[in-house]
């Protein structure tokens, strides 16, 4: 692992392009080496061995001077093969040696230092969470660190923590609920079908996710008000490979043509059109006086919700069904063109919802020809509960 090929700029520059509003740098994984100089791992780190750099530091300030992207770091709690971390875990944490000498002071070490605006703790679960001093680590972070006001942090604190406390719930990898949770969730998830968050140099282009399956989980994710996090494994030189790169670019196209639709909506009423529908909405008010700013989702009211329905497949008849959304006569449906312009589209009433004529529509005008969104005000009210 040399890094020879590393530009902190060009990752900056491809995670912008990507549209995404936050990153998460695996600061250190469960091997133990950590891509910043500490005390703890002292001649195991991206100083001392191999690319002779910061790493971290190198990141954060390229991601900090491209701007609009949050800063955040994982951190492996247990380390696989750290002779001390397994005699504390054979005693059944009748030792505490590890926690005490490594993994606490690391922890403080790279929070105190590189200040993230998102904490990503993983390689809890072998362990209590007041083995890992997790109470006193979170009433440390915040009351007196210097992120306190603004850090948001996961689930993973120790065994029993997981899925029930922390600022988000981040469950299992590849998190994905059946129906809209009631707390903030992500939806850990990596870009290599074959599962591996690590660079494969064996991989191919068959092995990772076209633009249409990540679009795809990204719809589903924010129409039940997940976040989602997307893995790649950069190389042992350093470098995003263009194919992940590429894939990035495309995302973000899709992505950035449609940020009303994804960064300033939550979940709706309902979540997706009918389980056989490649049809998924997302809301947003015009006017939120009154409105609990952390709601889980949107109610349906004529004058005030704007409705976004997220089509994932282009259909074969040229007409989309949306039978959840209810007409009224001041019903408007429009479609997302590229450059932020509105087209508007036809439609019909139709068993109980619409029916919308995408017809006479050529996909030039598309920023994606895979997946497409429609904008539709004043349908009728409803009054419907989600989260039950
Ligand atoms: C984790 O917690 C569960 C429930 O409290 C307990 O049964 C289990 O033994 C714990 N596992 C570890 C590794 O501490
Ligand atoms: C928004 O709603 C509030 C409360 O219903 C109302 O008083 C206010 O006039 C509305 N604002 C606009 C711009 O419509
Ligand atoms: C839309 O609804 C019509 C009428 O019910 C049906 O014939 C058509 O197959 C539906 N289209 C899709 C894509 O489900």
């Amino acid at each position: 692992f040399t890094a020879i090929d590393f530009d902190p700029n060009a990752f900056a520059n491809i995670i912008k392009s990507s549209g995404a509003k936050y990153v998460v740098l695996t600061t250190k994984h469960h091997e133990g080496y950590t891509l910043w100089p500490n005390k703890q791992s002292w001649s195991w780190n991206a100083v001392d061995v191999g690319p002779a750099r910061d790493l971290v530091g190198e990141i954060r300030d390229a991601i900090l001077k491209v701007g609009g992207v949050h800063w955040g770091t994982y951190f492996s709690l247990f380390e696989w093969f750290n002779p001390i971390y397994l005699a504390d875990k054979a005693s059944r944490g009748a030792t505490t040696n590890y926690v005490d000498q490594v993994s606490y002071p690391q922890l403080i070490d790279l929070i105190s230092n590189y200040k993230p605006d998102v904490i990503w703790s993983d390689g809890d679960w072998e362990m209590s969470y007041n083995y890992w001093r997790s109470p006193e680590f979170l009433a440390w972070l915040y009351n007196e660190s210097p992120v306190k006001d603004t850090v948001v942090t996961n689930d993973r604190w120790g065994n029993g923590s997981t899925c029930l406390h922390g600022g988000y719930l981040t469950c299992q990898d590849h998190y994905l609920p059946n129906q809209l949770p009631t707390r903030k969730w992500e939806d850990s998830d990596t870009i290599d079908k074959r599962g591996s968050y690590g660079y494969r140099r064996t991989i191919t282009a068959d092995d990772v996710l076209s633009p249409l399956e990540v679009i795809t989980r990204l719809v589903q994710v924010i129409s039940k008000g997940g976040n989602y996090l997307l893995n790649i494994g950069p190389d042992a030189n350093g470098k995003i490979i263009p194919l992940f790169e590429e894939r990035l670019r495309q995302i973000g196209s899709f992505v950035n043509a449609h940020a009303e639709a994804i960064f300033s909506s939550k979940p709706w009423i309902f979540q997706n059109d009918n389980t056989n529908s490649p049809v998924w909405y997302t809301s947003q008010l015009r006017n939120t006086t009154g409105f609990d700013p952390y709601r889980i989702y949107n109610p349906q009211q004529q004058q005030n919700t704007i409705v976004y329905a997220f089509v994932l497949s282009w259909p074969d008849d040229n007409k989309v069904n949306l039978t959840k959304v209810i007409p009224t006569s001041s019903t408007v449906v429009n479609l997302f063109g590229s450059n932020n312009q509105l087209i508007p589209l036809k439609y019909t009433q139709q068993s109980g919802g619409i029916q919308v004529d995408i017809s006479g529509l050529s996909v030039t005008k598309f920023p994606s020809t895979d997946a497409f969104v429609l904008k539709i005000e004043y349908a009728a009210d409803q009054n419907v509960n989600p989260v039950g």
